[in-house]
């Protein structure tokens, strides 16, 4: 992996949303680099081999995003590697949805820590190396529950309202260096993350979609996508809503 090919950091890339966008980026013939932190590397696996079978390189690690000092480390191997990262998505995320009257201190703690502190974990450790080469993409997967609220998601929301605000403070620091820093959000898309919702709660959801459907999670890679692309070089502190119409 080097040469001309973009270097893209992706976390939570081993299904879903992340998948997608390791997908998306491997078309053009990126370097891929994922993390994930499933209990096995299974899902992990399909996705190298679907990036293998594309023709990309990729590595994945399993890493918790909101250990400090692991990623960290997992930084300083990859520059030692390839010298740069060009791309940064910070994707990973988990729900531990419950109402605040019984929402216990570890699910709130856990939702923020993977959520909030593993944007500002990779963030940091990705900008060190952008800004020596005055040059960078950095995309947060925030989401709408981040906007509107969402009930049994206090924390999930609360940890997704700081991604936005993260972004834009961010984006300000580092608009002079090269480097954008936006944010996209998606509405209700089809991924593990949304079918283990009780089924009452996912018409419920549906429901309120004026696009009448769930989203893919290709959908919301190819906003990903074009964020990291030339057409989007004056965009930066921004939250690009994909959801169908949900929030307006
Ligand atoms: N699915 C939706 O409807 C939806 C809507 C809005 C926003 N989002 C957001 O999109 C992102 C991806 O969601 P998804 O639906 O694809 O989820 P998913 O559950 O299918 O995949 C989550 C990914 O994050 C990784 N991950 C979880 N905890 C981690 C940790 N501590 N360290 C490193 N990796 C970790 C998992 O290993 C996996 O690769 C999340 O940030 C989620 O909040 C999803």
């Amino acid at each position: 992996m080097s040469g001309s090919k973009r270097i893209v950091v992706i976390t939570g890339g081993s299904k879903g949303i992340g998948r997608a966008i390791c997908l998306r980026f491997a078309r053009e013939g990126a370097g891929i680099i994922f993390v994930h932190y499933d209990p096995d590397d299974i899902k992990a696996n399909e996705t190298l081999g679907l990036l293998d079978k594309m023709g990309v390189e990729a590595k994945a690690k399993k890493l918790d995003v909101s250990s400090f000092g692991d990623v960290e480390e997992f930084f300083q191997e990859v520059i030692r590697e390839f010298q740069r990262v060009d791309v940064l998505v910070n994707n990973a995320g988990i729900t531990r949805d419950a109402f605040l009257m019984r929402m216990s201190e570890d699910q709130w703690d856990q939702a923020l820590l993977v959520n909030l502190k593993g944007v500002f974990n990779f963030t940091k450790a990705a900008t060190r190396s952008m800004i020596k080469v005055r040059s960078g993409r950095i995309i947060n997967i925030s989401s709408v529950v981040g906007q509107i609220g969402n009930i049994g998601q206090s924390n999930y929301a609360a940890s997704k309202a700081g991604i936005m605000g993260f972004t834009k403070s961010v984006a300000l620091e580092l608009a002079t260096r090269g480097i954008t820093v936006n944010a996209v959000a998606p509405g209700f898309v089809d991924t593990e993350m949304t079918k283990n919702l009780p089924e009452k709660a996912r018409e419920a959801f549906l429901s309120r979609i004026p696009m009448g459907r769930i989203g893919k999670p290709d959908e919301v890679a190819e906003t990903v996508y074009w964020l990291a692309s030339d057409s989007a070089n004056y965009i930066t502190g921004q939250v690009i809503h994909v959801n169908g119409g949900l929030y307006m």
